[in-house]
């Protein structure tokens, strides 16, 4: 089984909705680790009890951001973790990270990108009037929100949409699509050819 260590730093439904995949039998995968950036993140609340261990590594106890990746990343490893799953994690990972988990690394992002990179992305779909919004699950490369891209699914914008209508339409599909992307990783389904990810056929 595919030992998965989940980045997270909010609110975390995206955990959760990867956890219920778990126990649903959809995915077979084992949760090694959750670390959070922010000690106040509502994520560390929600698995308080569970036996999934969560853990908070505090960007502002380290003195530069190579020390702090390199404090989440020795604590991947001593958990096995094969893959990392970003799940609402508000950072910007550099090279040296990516790196040493190079094409493990996933993150959900709430565009159709490359449309809408980056921050507010639900705000921005509708700032430009799009008519068509979604989520994308890709893998993570030194870009911002730029890695090769794994699975999409696109919601309508409707006439009365504010951002907080809109994200929870997106939010949704983000809850189906995340489990499924990480289920095809674990079933080793997925293979990188230059920008494009191939999805393998199941026998
Ligand atoms: C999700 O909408 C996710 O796509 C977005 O943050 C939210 C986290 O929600 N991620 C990004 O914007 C990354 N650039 P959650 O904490 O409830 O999973």
């Amino acid at each position: 089984k595919t030992v998965i260590g989940v980045l997270a730093s909010g609110r975390g439904s995206n955990l959760q909705a990867i956890v219920d995949a778990i126990q649903a039998g959809r995915l077979a995968a084992k949760i090694g680790v959750v670390i959070s950036d922010n000690p106040e993140a509502n994520v560390l609340k929600r698995l308080a009890g569970s036996d999934i261990p969560a853990i908070c590594i505090d960007r502002r106890q380290f003195a530069s951001r190579q020390q702090f990746e390199a404090a989440v990343a020795e604590e991947l490893n001593i958990r096995h973790v094969g893959l990392v799953v970003l799940a609402g994690f508000m950072r910007i990972l550099s090279q040296y990270f990516i790196d040493r988990f190079a094409g493990k690394i996933m993150n959900i992002h709430p565009s159709l990108l490359p449309a809408f990179p980056g921050e507010n992305a639900q705000h921005k779909a509708l700032y430009y009037g799009a008519k068509i919004a979604g989520c994308t699950v890709h893998f993570v490369d030194e870009g911002m929100d730029t890695g090769p891209i794994i699975l999409q699914e696109a919601v309508p914008v409707l006439e009365n949409d504010s951002a907080e209508t809109l994200s929870e339409r997106i939010l949704h599909a983000e809850h189906i699509l995340y489990p499924r992307a990480l289920a095809l990783y674990c079933e080793g389904r997925l293979t990188i050819e230059g920008r494009r990810v191939r999805i393998i056929d199941k026998e």
